[in-house]
């Protein structure tokens, strides 16, 4: 049995962050597919990757998340009865976390488009469209015509925002995997053989290598939970 307090414990941040800490969060087939055959992630982990995935966000400043998962699991703000309140009152954290959705297009779910939740995208980004968001949302411009991450998360610490939560999805996280801004990794593993064409859950043009340290594992029933560290200058 999972208990959520023990699992708060064993997924707290390191304590007196000085730097943001990017923490991804993701479940795969054990054949190493993001997607199952509804072609979102959707109960990939069943039960326990549900639990997981409320404490992640519980315990997280901000959840970023890029916009094809916006769009394909249609995010929308979160609301209070989605982490543990109490929990985030006793880490001084806001109530729920904000919601930083990642896009070029600048193209997302509408819910999105609401008070406290954020945009990170870069100069090249449609303007008009742009100009339209910030009306409503607070819009992080980093990067000419790509988003250059070093001052895309200095900007999420500007604003007190140094444990993030990152929800995918591959593209994303390729990215971050590939600016090295990666620190740690929230793997679960489905017992189920995907096949098909499905993505990993990091893509980009490059392979980039970075090595982990496994953390922290995790048994529950034939799910494992997997909890990954970057080393450092590995
Ligand atoms: N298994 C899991 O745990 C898990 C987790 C998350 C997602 N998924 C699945 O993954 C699939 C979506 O994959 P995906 O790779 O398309 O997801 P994604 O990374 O969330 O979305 C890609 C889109 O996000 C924006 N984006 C991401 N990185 C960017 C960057 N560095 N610069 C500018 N824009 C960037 C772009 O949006 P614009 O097009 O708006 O410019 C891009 O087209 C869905 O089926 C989802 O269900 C699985």
């Amino acid at each position: 049995m999972l208990d959520s307090g023990d699992l708060a414990r064993r997924y707290a941040y390191p304590e007196n962050l000085r730097r943001p800490w990017v923490r991804a969060s993701f479940a795969s087939t054990a054949d190493g597919s993001a997607t199952a055959g509804d072609g979102v992630s959707g109960d990939l982990g069943g039960d326990a990757d549900d639990r997981v995935f409320t404490v992640l966000r519980t315990l997280c400043d901000v959840v970023l998340v890029g916009a094809g998962t916006a769009r394909a699991e249609s995010y929308a703000p979160v609301l209070p009865d989605e982490v543990d309140g109490r929990l985030r009152a006793r880490l001084g954290l806001s109530p729920t976390p904000p919601i930083a959705v990642v896009s070029e297009r600048l193209e997302f779910p509408s819910a999105l488009i609401a008070p406290g939740q954020l945009v990170i995208t870069h100069a090249g980004s449609p303007q008009r469209r742009r100009a339209e968001l910030a009306r409503t949302m607070d819009v992080i411009v980093a990067g000419d015509d790509e988003i250059h991450w070093p001052t895309a998360i200095a900007a999420l610490a500007e604003r007190g925002h140094r444990r993030v939560q990152c929800e995918g999805g591959p593209t994303l996280h390729g990215a971050l995997v590939d600016a090295d801004r990666i620190d740690e990794l929230c793997l679960t593993i489905a017992p189920m053989l995907a096949a098909g064409d499905g993505p990993r859950i990091a893509r980009s043009p490059r392979f980039a290598g970075r090595t982990l340290r496994l953390d922290d594992l995790i048994r529950h029933g034939n799910v494992l939970l997997t909890r990954w560290t970057r080393v450092d200058g590995a």
